[in-house]
């Protein structure tokens, strides 16, 4: 296999390590609380830092530590050079990364690159007429001049709607104009036409880098450029997604920043055509060396309610399309670029409550979607939790849900035509603060994460999922997970080949993952009744490995229990 080496600006047989990492998500703020104000903070990581590497994760992501409103937990950035006083100080994070890696571990950090704070010097002096940097920094936004009806009302430049519920624009009385801003008002986006604010942006990245940091996952990475014609739309969301000006930027950035420092860089984007996704991530061009992408996150979407539209609306999970999402992606990057594969993170529903089954197949789902993930090739991300099978959450009240996301859409959903119980069970269902409840450690009060009322409320199923109850336990999910990471190394799992079986059935999840020694194949009932398989293969050869109800010998025709998974493996 061939890796393309950016610095040497050819392909290479040497695998890079990010190839062969586990990466966990952090999402720091809810992770450990260290010095009891309830909010995570990087003491609190330091302090797990054995725990992961015990886990056997050798990569750690952190959601954005730097000085923020936390208007959107912290990627509304107001200063990217400082630390948030939330989660400690500059020393704090140089002694996370010297001791994470002291354990072989790799940093990555989140970046930013869209949008700041409404708070950040650079808008504080765009949106001020008499500040002596507003010449400077007014083309670091996006800002345009109102449009007027037939009786003289204002309007704004467009109908676009933002990622989080209202309008795109928001009106600047000291300029007369609005500024543009796809995620909350607070969160201006910039602009990348302009040289001088991707240099600073730039310099912000390669600060970092010199801390010690090994890579990067850039934020909202497909919406960098916007379509400058402004022409109404609504939602409108072609005229700032995947533009393809925005490769252009990310190629820049790859080639000066990244490339050169020997940076791994995730990007975070929506969809992408195979064109698209070999510019991302193709071994021989710069933008990225992997893509976050959601093809298979809202694959339960039902399209037909109008009340609580889009990703809100709860229907029935279609199996099909979850499996072809990851079989599109491997046929698309096959030896030409390399594949990131996860669940979910901190902007989706809890993946145990989400496609599996919460309360009657608590463990055997979640140890079928740990089956699933962590046999396939790729690199995969562990998001915070996961491996203890944590939950959605279970608010009564909508002052128990923290998302700025979640205001404005309850208000969307009453005016459409919801009860407020409707909207309250779309919360605790599609929310994201579903993955965003605090680490449940142990059964102790507040779950172990801080001795005082945490930020957000802990799930209250605490006592019953926590890591302190599942390490001791050889049967639980935990162990599943510890056991399934530790294969992945010895088995070099992240270098197979992935090929899909019965791909178009619509309750079955089975597929092969062929290594260089060994012919893995997963096979899966993604449903809570009892389903029939009908494999078309080989049978002879396979010992099974793993089974979340009983060791089975593999048969042509197997009756799957609700949630039944099996793994086996055939040497070669
Ligand atoms: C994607 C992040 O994952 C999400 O949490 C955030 O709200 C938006 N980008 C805006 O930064
Ligand atoms: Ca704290």
């Amino acid at each position: 296999m061939y890796f393309f080496n950016r610095n040497k600006g050819e392909c290479v047989m040497e695998k890079k390590w990010w190839q062969d990492a586990i990466i966990y998500q952090i999402y720091l703020r809810s992770f450990k609380d260290s010095n009891n104000d309830g909010i995570g903070d990087f003491n609190g990581l330091i302090s797990k830092l054995d725990y992961l590497n015990d886990l056997g994760v050798n990569a750690i992501w952190v959601s954005p530590h730097y000085q923020s409103p936390m208007d959107d937990n912290g990627y509304d950035v107001s200063n990217y050079y400082k630390v948030s006083k939330d989660y400690g100080n500059i020393d704090n994070v140089v002694d996370f990364i010297e001791k994470a890696h002291a354990r072989d571990m790799k940093v990555i950090f989140d970046l930013v690159l869209n949008h700041t704070s409404d708070e950040h010097e650079w808008f504080e002096a765009a949106k001020d007429p008499s500040h002596p940097d507003h010449l400077k920094y007014h083309d670091y936004y996006i800002w345009q001049k109102p449009k007027y009806d037939n009786e003289g009302n204002k309007k704004m430049p467009t109908n676009w709607r933002s990622w989080f519920g209202g309008p795109v624009w928001e009106y600047n009385e000291k300029t007369d104009e609005y500024y543009l801003h796809i995620f909350s008002k607070k969160m201006p986006d910039l602009n990348w036409r302009n040289e001088n604010m991707k240099n600073d942006l730039k310099a912000v990245a390669k600060w970092w880098i010199d801390k010690g940091v090994d890579g990067f996952r850039v934020d909202a990475s497909n919406h960098l450029e916007k379509n400058w014609d402004f022409p109404d739309a609504h939602p409108g969301y072609e005229h700032f997604s995947s533009l393809p000006k925005h490769h252009e930027y990310l190629e820049e950035f790859g080639v000066e920043i990244f490339g050169p420092n020997d940076i791994m860089a995730m990007g975070e984007a929506g969809g992408a055509t195979k064109e698209e996704a070999i510019k991302y991530c193709g071994y021989e061009n710069n933008e990225f060396d992997m893509l976050i992408h959601f093809g298979h996150c809202w694959a339960d979407c039902d399209d037909s309610n109008h009340i609580t539209p889009g990703k809100w609306s709860k229907g029935k999970i279609d199996v099909k399309s979850i499996k072809n999402s990851f079989n599109k992606w491997f046929k698309m990057l096959n030896g030409e670029g390399w594949n990131l594969i996860y669940w979910h993170n901190h902007d989706h529903p809890r993946i145990l409550s989400h496609y599996g089954n919460d309360s009657v197949y608590h463990n055997e789902s979640g140890k079928m979607l740990a089956y699933i993930l962590y046999m396939m090739p790729g690199t995969p991300i562990v998001y915070q939790g996961e491996e203890i099978g944590m939950t959605n959450v279970d608010y009564e009240n909508l002052t128990d849900f923290r998302d700025v996301e979640v205001y404005t859409e309850y208000d969307n959903f009453l005016s459409f035509g919801a009860t407020h119980e409707v909207a309250m069970q779309t919360l605790r269902d599609r929310s994201r603060d579903n993955a965003r409840s605090p680490f449940q450690w142990d059964s102790s009060i507040n779950a172990g994460f801080s001795s005082t009322t945490p930020w957000m409320n802990v799930n209250r199923n605490f006592s019953a999922i926590n890591l302190e109850k599942q390490i001791k336990d050889e049967t639980s999910i935990y162990s599943t997970y510890k056991s399934l990471f530790k294969l992945r190394k010895e088995e070099n799992i992240s270098d197979g080949i992935l090929e899909f079986i019965d791909i178009e059935n619509d309750s079955s999840f089975i597929y092969t993952n062929e290594t260089k020694t060994a012919i893995f194949l997963v096979v899966s009932n993604f449903t809570t009744h009892k389903i029939m398989t009908n494999l078309d293969i080989d049978i002879n050869g396979y010992e099974n490995i793993y089974n979340n109800y009983t060791n089975r010998e593999l048969n042509k025709e197997m009756k799957l229990l609700p949630y039944e998974a099996l793994v086996y493996k055939k040497k070669k």
